[in-house]
């Protein structure tokens, strides 16, 4: 069967955004290494997912056998996008940083994809992923400051909150590319793109 890649963007600085030429990479490097691949990809950041409403939150506390067709129609976007990311082998995220944290038309589509009794579920020793085991996630980052070590370090819930809500799901297999430092003038650009460009070409390979 061949392998299905989802690729999930969320700047909406198309051709001057650095997370995008990144997860192109990523995608590209797939493509070569997975001949026969399939691709899905959602440009969150210019056609974002709507953010929860309280009609969508009422239908994922209603068994499906009890939806109104109002409540039905409205989980039908969530049901899709939670579907596409368990069918998905490879999942390639496109985070930049904004204000800390990940913009809001990336938590969106999280929002709609973490879904109890699908994506997870309570059990009585906490809760636990549904993601079956295998797939991957490559997630990749791009931030204007430095957030890996130094003093910002306490910062960063871009990466951190990403690998914690991935894991809650059970995904166990994250690799980041990573592109920091991106407003700190030309000679740390130039560094960023060429550790990201290694991460790139790491990432593909363990994929
Ligand atoms: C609205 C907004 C908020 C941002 N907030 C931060 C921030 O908190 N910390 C940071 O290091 N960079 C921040 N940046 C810089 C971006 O993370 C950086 O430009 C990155 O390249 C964005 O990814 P993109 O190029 O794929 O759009 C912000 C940029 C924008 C547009």
């Amino acid at each position: 069967m061949s392998v299905k890649i989802l690729q999930v963007d969320s700047s909406p600085l198309g051709e001057r955004s650095v997370s995008r030429k990144f997860t192109a990479a990523v995608v590209a490097g797939l493509l070569a290494k997975h001949p026969g691949a399939t691709v899905a990809s959602h440009d969150y950041g210019t056609a974002p997912l709507p953010h929860l409403d309280g009609t969508t939150i009422a239908a994922f506390f209603t068994p499906p056998e009890k939806r109104s067709p109002e409540l039905a129609e409205a989980i039908k976007r969530s049901d899709a996008a939670a579907a596409e990311l368990l069918a998905s082998d490879i999942i390639v995220i496109g985070a930049p940083m904004w204000n800390f944290g990940i913009p809001s038309a990336l938590k969106a589509w999280i929002d709609h994809i973490v879904r109890a009794g699908i994506t997870f579920r309570y059990t009585a020793t906490g809760p636990e992923g549904l993601v079956p085991a295998g797939k991957k996630l490559i997630i990749v980052s791009a931030r204007g400051g430095i957030y890996s070590e130094g003093p910002a370090l306490p910062y960063d819930h871009q990466e951190t909150y990403l690998q914690g809500i991935f894991g809650f799901l059970g995904f166990r297999d994250i690799s980041v590319v990573r592109a920091e430092g991106l407003a700190l003038g030309e000679a740390a650009v130039a560094q960023a793109m060429q550790t990201a460009e290694g991460q790139v070409a790491q990432a593909v390979d363990a994929a």
